[in-house]
């Protein structure tokens, strides 16, 4: 009996944690300059996922070069880092189940020649080098690059009114 019954909290709790996950997510240059920043929005909102935090800004190298150091022994680096910096973006954080993972999937494929048709990407952009979003790859990856562009004041705490419409628990 004990035994059930911590095993139904420790599923609710897991559940629960699942639910908190968050990942960052970026509209870059192209797609602020291209008019779709309220379309990409758009799609996290009517998923059901939750904004915890949103900015308009024009990155410095050196955020962007923090941002993206994992690919700094890449050929396409400084090319990259111009093209973050050519323009205004728009940093955001967004809350929910499995967020970082579904998140990816709605983004689709990096090459927009390999994102599927009903993505962001495989429906907005053609080249890798223009595909208007970025979106974290991992939990631990959405916790870097969350504490790296906002801080904890940024985020911000509330409940949607339609979460129980959204989740059955
Ligand atoms: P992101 O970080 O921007 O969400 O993209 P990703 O995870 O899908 O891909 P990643 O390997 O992290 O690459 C970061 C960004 O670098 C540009 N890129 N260019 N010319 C190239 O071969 C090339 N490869 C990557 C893209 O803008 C990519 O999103
Ligand atoms: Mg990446």
């Amino acid at each position: 009996m004990i035994g059930t019954v911590l095993a139904f909290f420790s599923l609710f709790s897991e559940a629960m944690a699942a639910a908190r996950e968050r990942t960052f997510i970026m509209v870059k240059p192209d797609g602020v300059q291209r008019g779709i920043v309220g379309k990409i929005i758009k799609r996290f909102e009517e998923k059901g996922f939750k904004l915890i935090a949103l900015k308009f800004m024009w990155a410095s190298e050196d955020l962007l070069k923090q941002h993206y150091a994992e690919l700094a022994g890449k050929p396409f680096f400084p090319g990259l880092i111009n093209y973050m910096n050519s323009g205004p973006v728009v940093p955001m954080v967004w809350e929910g189940l499995n967020v970082v993972k579904t998140g990816r999937q709605m983004l689709g494929a990096t090459n927009p020649a390999d994102s599927a048709p009903g993505t962001i990407r495989g429906d907005l952009c053609i080249q890798v080098g223009r595909n208007i979003i970025h979106g974290s790859d991992a939990v631990e990856t959405a916790n870097r690059e969350i504490a790296l562009w906002f801080t904890e004041k940024e985020l911000i705490q509330w409940k949607p009114a339609i979460e129980s419409w959204v989740y059955e628990d």
